[in-house]
């Protein structure tokens, strides 16, 4: 799908990543953004973009936002996975709320095409190369769980009402936001105490992490060259880098940026919460067969983030 000239609708468009989104489309389509604004802000979405405020679990607010003009929807809105482990079972069942909305909304209009954004914690606790039909897949924590379920409606929507759907499972995705993940976090921590950094686990645990700038492009890139209603009903891409680091490498990383020499203190265990997959490999060979692969590796991107957030 040529994305140039179209109407689309962005879920989550005042986010970390969908405000990325937003923006890059916002240059060659009429873009909607639609958002509650809960973990997102407004002044993320860009100029070029409408910004309807308003919760997808209301269904009026969904057909404000999605009418039979549409092509294509980016569904980015998600409740923050870090709330999961205080009530997975409310982030669940608001997800599976928010996609239903959205994917009943999309066929009522006759909206057919859908890039929905899953995550690789899908694959739960694999321990070994998790590429797109890995399987079984088995979610250890609730965020993973809502996102199978979430790829589940898709796929129902693909094979039963003719939609095109484009699902990208990503790795970590970092980039210049605070609130919630490691390297954020390590920032926080080191400008209230350059002397000691509390790490959570052992350190060891290792995962691929993606820029914000490249995942978006990845995106992009596939939405555009991995087939139409020509091809195929439902497209499955790992989005990562090529390689993994450590929370280890990541406190290291962020310390050189800030120019500190912390101790390093552990809260020990093999992870950080409950839930969480202490080592990830996520191949992407799907996605470099595309025609698309990443500039940047694990440690780069996590540099790149850090001096993006000391610069804010
Ligand atoms: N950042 C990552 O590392 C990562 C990894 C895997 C998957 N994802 C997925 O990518 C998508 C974007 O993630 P992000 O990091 O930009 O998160 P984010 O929290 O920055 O963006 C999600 C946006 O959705 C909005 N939202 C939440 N509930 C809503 C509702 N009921 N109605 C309307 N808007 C609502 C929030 O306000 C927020 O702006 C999410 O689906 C997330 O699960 C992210």
């Amino acid at each position: 799908m040529e994305l140039s000239g179209q109407r689309i609708v962005v879920t989550g468009g005042a986010g970390l990543i969908g405000s990325r989104v937003a923006q890059r489309l916002a240059a060659d389509n009429d873009v909607i953004v639609v958002d509650n604004l809960a973990n997102g802000r407004p002044e993320s979405v860009p100029d070029a973009a409408t910004l309807l405020k308003g919760d997808l679990r209301d269904e009026s607010v969904v057909a404000e936002a999605i009418d039979g003009s549409v092509d294509c929807v980016f569904h980015l809105a998600a409740a923050d996975k870090y709330v999961d482990t205080d009530s997975p079972r409310r982030q669940f069942e608001a997800n599976t709320d928010i996609t239903h909305n959205v994917l009943e909304r999309m066929a009522a209009v006759g909206v057919d095409r859908l890039a929905f954004t899953s995550s690789c914690t899908v694959y739960g606790e694999a321990g070994e190369p998790t590429p797109e039909d890995y399987g079984p897949l088995e979610p250890i924590s609730g965020y993973g769980a809502t996102k199978l379920a979430e790829e589940a409606a898709c796929s129902v929507y693909a094979h039963s009402h003719g939609f095109t759907v484009w699902t990208f499972r990503f790795a970590n995705i970092v980039g210049p936001r605070f609130g919630a993940g490691v390297v954020p976090d390590f920032v926080e921590k080191l400008r209230e105490d350059p002397e000691t950094l509390t790490i959570l686990g052992n350190g060891r645990q290792e995962k691929s992490y993606m820029h914000v700038r490249e995942c978006v492009d990845a995106m992009c890139h596939v939405v555009e060259h991995a087939g139409d209603h020509r091809e195929g009903p439902l497209y499955t891409y790992n989005l990562g880098t090529r390689d993994t680091t450590t929370v280890d490498r990541i406190a290291g990383i962020v310390s050189d940026e800030m120019g500190v020499d912390p101790e390093f203190e552990y809260t020990g265990g093999d992870r950080g919460w409950t839930g969480d997959v202490p080592r990830v490999f996520l191949p992407i060979d799907r996605l470099v067969a595309s025609g698309w692969e990443p500039d940047l590796t694990s440690d780069e991107s996590v540099r790149r983030a850090t001096r993006e957030l000391l610069a804010r």
